[in-house]
């Protein structure tokens, strides 16, 4: 099925594009009292995650209301704990919650490397996703990293300062890198079949990223994170390494397309240690608060520290629960309308010039070099 809006996907790869892309992280339910309806009409969250119809219709509603330009499917990176062995429940107005949790060698045998057949229902959601689409958007599949995934096994829910999960680095190296390679050969399995089931792209959302200390950063999240990416090579990948903004020059040796920055990470910075990847984000999400003079002017400050690099304007995190729908949609009407003005062209990346055209028509040769 071919596409009729595929502009993220080209400007992943570093093509010219006539407008900079736009989406929203967490822009499925969350904001849309649409989503609420729907979400009332079953006994809780994880029944809206594996029931794949209602999953689907749920990541069409931002397409539908708020006119972005990619959906991601509906579900949570919690899942892949779950299809370890490891349980979680949504406490209404608290969050995950896992009642066991993973903090010895001997909690290991709890858990397994989850076979992706357990997932059958984000698949299947993907399926009639795509099918229901017809091609208006690409569909974002993704995953938690593994040292995100990792902190929740851990800690078994939120928390202030992850100081369980950061103390298992110290205490048990071994045991903590045994857990991590678990869940990175189980993430890598599960975006493999997002992928076959019609995901267009995908991204690594590495939550909490930012309390890791840079040297234990590099040897705990992002050794697993470079493996996720040099296993998926079929599609456009996405980082988003929330807090880590001493980590990007690193970054630019992963084996991945686009990087997201949360709004601490200066721009300026990105695009000089960044030089081969796209860039994603990174507005704070409070600037949606600010009425839509403020909003305007904030995109357009943004997109202006942003010009000359491949770009994909979103937040800089999720979008939070109590943003006005409209102030979202004026946010992305904006990005829309300035960057179609010729003051903020999408550049053509050096490393297109050099490769894509090259391989254009073949997407299965896309990574078949390193940038
Ligand atoms: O639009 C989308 O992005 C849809 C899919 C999506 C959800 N969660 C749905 C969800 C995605 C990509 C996620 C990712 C996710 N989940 C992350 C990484 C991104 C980030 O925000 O840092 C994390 C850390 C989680 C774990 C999680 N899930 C928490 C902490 C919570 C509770 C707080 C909240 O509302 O986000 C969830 C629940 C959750 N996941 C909801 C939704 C729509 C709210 C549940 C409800 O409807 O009651």
């Amino acid at each position: 099925m071919s596409l009729k809006n595929d502009l993220i996907l080209r400007v992943a790869r570093g093509e010219k594009t006539e407008r900079t892309p736009v989406w929203l992280m967490r822009q499925a339910g969350r904001i849309l009292p649409e989503y609420r309806t729907i979400r009332n009409s079953v006994s809780g969250f994880k029944e809206l995650v594996e029931t794949p119809e209602l999953a689907a219709q749920v990541t069409i509603q931002p397409v539908d209301i708020l006119d972005v330009d990619a959906a991601i499917i509906f579900s949570d990176i919690l899942v892949i704990p779950e299809a370890m062995g490891l349980t979680y429940e949504m406490v209404e107005k608290k969050g995950p919650h896992f009642p066991e949790t993973i903090n010895s060698q001997t909690d290991l045998l709890k858990v397994e490397v989850a076979d992706p057949d357990r997932l059958g229902y984000v698949y299947k959601a993907i399926e009639i996703t795509k099918n229901e689409l017809n091609g208006r958007v690409p569909i974002i599949g993704f995953a938690g990293a593994p040292w995100t995934i990792f902190s929740y096994m851990v800690e078994g829910g939120g928390s202030k300062t992850f100081s369980k999960a950061r103390r298992l680095l110290y205490t048990d190296a071994g045991m903590a890198d045994q857990l991590l390679e678990m869940i990175t050969e189980s993430t890598t399995g599960y975006l493999k079949r997002q992928i076959q089931a019609g995901a267009d792209m995908v991204q690594i959302f590495d939550s909490w990223a930012g309390v890791l200390p840079p040297d234990h950063y590099t040897r705990f999240s992002l050794r697993y994170i470079s493996k996720i990416c040099d296993a998926i090579s079929e599609v456009p990948l996405t980082v988003f390494a929330k807090g880590a903004w001493w980590a990007m020059e690193e970054m630019n040796k992963l084996n991945c397309q686009t990087v997201g920055l949360d709004w601490n990470m200066n721009p300026e910075e990105a695009k000089r240690q960044l030089p081969n990847k796209t860039l994603q984000g990174n507005l704070d999400p409070c600037a949606l608060y600010g009425d839509n003079d403020a909003i305007k002017t904030a995109v357009k400050k943004m997109l202006h520290t942003f010009k000359g690099h491949p770009y994909i304007a979103n937040l800089g995190h999720g979008v939070y629960p109590d943003t006005d729908p409209g102030k979202v949609k004026y946010f992305i009407q904006s990005v829309k309308e300035l960057s179609l003005s010729s003051s903020f062209p999408q550049p053509e990346a050096p490393w297109q010039k050099r490769v894509y055209n090259k391989n254009a028509d073949n997407p299965l040769i896309f990574k078949s070099y390193s940038r």
